[in-house]
């Protein structure tokens, strides 16, 4: 028998996983043994809730947390202002011409108002605004339609609402390319400003889709070391570690090499001894998924490419990754 990886991991953060509805059917055993938070894959995203103004859909998204509360596991809310999987009503009157400041403000406050107080009680933790980080340049945001029609202060107005809505749930800021040294300089510049601004926000998401090769472990700590700073929780909110790295187009990889396997699992020893030496920090880690059997890297960068990311292989067996995590008491 194996041992649970929540278990193992009592007393330093809780490990999650993001699931959805065919996964919580097809891999129920891990979920259930392994993990004590869940997060929905896809399915709290605006163009999933709230597919017209006057019209919200929360059937799916409902059943994921009866589901969560039924076997006692905590939720992470994803996601409520994001660039992507957004519904682009929002950004339009009924003649298609872009909204004002004003109106947009006013739809943001009520989408997340609505949604937060729908499951007020049930989800502990919010990624509030998601990837709003330019990934290069100077640019401390990324262009989109909530930074041109508002303006910058989109963010601390999503915070404010949030906290309105729901002032016992846990706020954060969630991103990727969090290690990356120059963008983790831009996210604790912004989250800085929040702070220094009186913002209600608790927590910062560190994403972790990560590979063999990428990031280096000393920018991880580095960026950990920086958040941190910032004396708020940290989250590890996404993680992953893809077999191939950023450049790599391969499409003829049929299965994940005893080379590739060795390497995860160094790197996945590696990551998780630097988190339980944060475990004061850190309070979460989610991986973006549960088994090998299925991922969103299957179909990125490469579409319909396989991929074995995680510590459990597509027979929903431990691998050489799961045992490094586990064994180190
Ligand atoms: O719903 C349609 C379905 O009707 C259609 O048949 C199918 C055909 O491809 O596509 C389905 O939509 C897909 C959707 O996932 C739901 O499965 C989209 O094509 C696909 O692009 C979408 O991908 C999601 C991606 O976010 C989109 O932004 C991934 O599942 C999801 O894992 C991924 O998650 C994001 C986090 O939210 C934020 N951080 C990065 C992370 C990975 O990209």
């Amino acid at each position: 028998d194996i041992p649970s990886l929540a278990k193992v991991y009592q007393g330093y953060f809780l490990i999650g996983a993001a699931v959805n509805p065919a996964t919580i059917k097809s891999q129920s055993e891990l979920i259930e043994k392994h993990f004590t938070s869940i997060t929905a894959e896809n399915q709290m995203k605006f163009e999933q809730l709230h597919p017209e103004e006057d019209r919200y859909t929360f059937d799916v998204a409902d059943n994921m947390v009866a589901y969560a509360k039924g076997q006692g596991k905590q939720v992470r809310g994803h996601t409520l202002v994001w660039h992507n999987q957004t519904s682009d009503w929002i950004f339009q009157d009924k003649d298609g011409q872009e909204v004002t400041r004003e109106v947009l403000l006013q739809r943001m406050k009520s989408h997340i108002t609505t949604v937060m107080q729908h499951y007020k009680g049930d989800i502990y933790a919010w990624d509030v605004v998601n990837e709003a980080i330019a990934d290069n340049g100077p640019e401390l945001l990324r262009e989109s339609k909530w930074l041109s029609i508002i303006g910058e202060d989109f963010i601390e107005k999503a915070f404010q609402y949030a906290h309105e809505a729901d002032p016992g749930a846990q706020l954060f800021y969630n991103d990727y390319n969090e290690s990356d040294p120059e963008k983790s300089q831009k996210i604790y510049t912004l989250v800085k400003r929040l702070i220094d601004n009186g913002v209600p926000i608790h927590g910062i998401g560190l994403q972790a889709h990560w590979n063999l090769y990428h990031p280096p472990l000393a920018d991880i700590k580095q960026a950990i070391e920086r958040y941190a700073s910032l004396g708020l929780k940290l989250h590890i909110t996404e993680m992953d570690v893809s077999v191939y790295s950023h450049g790599d187009k391969r499409t003829d990889v049929t299965e994940q090499s005893e080379e590739m396997k060795a390497l995860q699992a160094d790197r996945y020893e590696q990551f998780f001894t630097l988190f339980r030496e944060y475990k004061d920090a850190i309070d979460s880690v989610t991986f973006w998924g549960v088994a090998d059997d299925y991922t969103w890297l299957d179909h990125f960068p490469v579409r319909g490419r396989k991929n074995w990311p995680f510590v459990f292989d597509a027979n929903h067996q431990p691998k050489d990754s799961f045992w490094k995590i586990v064994k180190f008491k």
